[in-house]
């Protein structure tokens, strides 16, 4: 694996074959298996790492958000990367770039909590697409509000990125990886558990009103939880489900001890 901080010592002329990764570092098992799958699709997986400031509508979170460069390379060179870029900011903003902006859905579920936050990084998505021109681009399903705003600009903008969706990894309790979790004490850890709960005991509901009971009544038996939405999505529009949406998926947001968590999960009968 080769580590570079600018973009010309990349010294290919043809993007077209790299499966590209972007991360804000503090990898992970989650981080590992995108790059894992990207390493299926193309032998050349290039895996950036930048903190976006753009997409932190919270000073402290920013400040706070782990860093962590010596394990990083460790995470992405064992799970198959050959390229780790760790742009500098100037890179990716020197001076004007163009602002994209995420419409109406911007505004809701995560982006109600967080306002500006996928405005912003759908703007350094599509930075990082226009410098690089990848053919696959490989997103978790762990931010699935992220997937769809990707998929959806990837479709208007950059027709020659596939975007490739990976399942959420999990800690062997259910806890969904991330890089906030290290945060997390052990006791709130236990407490962060409900959402797991909350998603599984969802998935087995027979209606939709069975599946969001559910989901509403455990999340109320965790009161170090702090409900921030629970939703049940039409995965096709990214709208409030009803009982004649087809996929329908069960979103999770909220906090412990101050630490945001969000998860999700599919419900109903489609074999996952
Ligand atoms: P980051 O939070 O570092 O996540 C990078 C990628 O890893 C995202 O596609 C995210 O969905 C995926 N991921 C995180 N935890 C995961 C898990 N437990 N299972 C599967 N995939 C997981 O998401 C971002 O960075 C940024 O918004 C970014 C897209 C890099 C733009 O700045």
């Amino acid at each position: 694996m080769r580590e570079i901080s600018n973009l010309n010592q990349l010294r290919s002329e043809d993007t077209s074959n790299i499966a590209f990764v972007p991360t804000m570092g503090a990898l992970h098992a989650g981080h590992a298996k995108l790059i894992e799958k990207a390493r299926e699709i193309s032998p050349h997986v290039l895996v950036s790492a930048f903190i976006n400031p753009l997409q932190f509508n919270d000073p402290k979170d920013l400040e706070e958000y782990p860093r962590n460069p010596g394990s990083d390379a460790l995470v992405a060179e064992r799970s198959g990367a050959t390229i780790l870029w760790r742009p500098e900011v100037a890179e990716i903003y020197p001076g004007q770039v163009e602002s994209i902006s995420a419409g109406s859905l911007g505004n809701l579920f995560e982006g109600a909590s967080r306002p500006g936050h996928f405005d912003g990084m759908l703007t350094v998505v599509n930075r990082l697409f226009s410098l690089i021109h990848p053919g696959w681009a490989l997103f978790g399903e762990k931010d699935f509000q992220q997937l769809f705003l990707v998929r959806q600009m990837a479709r208007g903008q950059h027709e020659g990125v596939e975007i490739v969706s990976v399942p959420t990894v999990r800690a062997d309790d259910g806890l969904a990886l991330s890089s906030r979790n290290v945060r997390l004490s052990d006791e709130d850890r236990r407490a962060a558990l409900v959402i797991y709960r909350a998603l599984f005991n969802a998935s087995k509901g027979l209606s939709l009103k069975e599946m969001q009971e559910q989901l509403d009544k455990t999340l109320r038996q965790e009161p170090r939880f702090t409900c921030d939405y629970s939703a049940i999505i039409d995965e096709e529009y990214f709208t409030l489900a009803t009982e004649r949406s087809i996929a329908k998926r069960a979103l999770v947001a909220g906090s412990v001890s101050g630490v945001r968590l969000i998860d999700n999960m599919p419900l109903g009968n489609r074999g996952n």
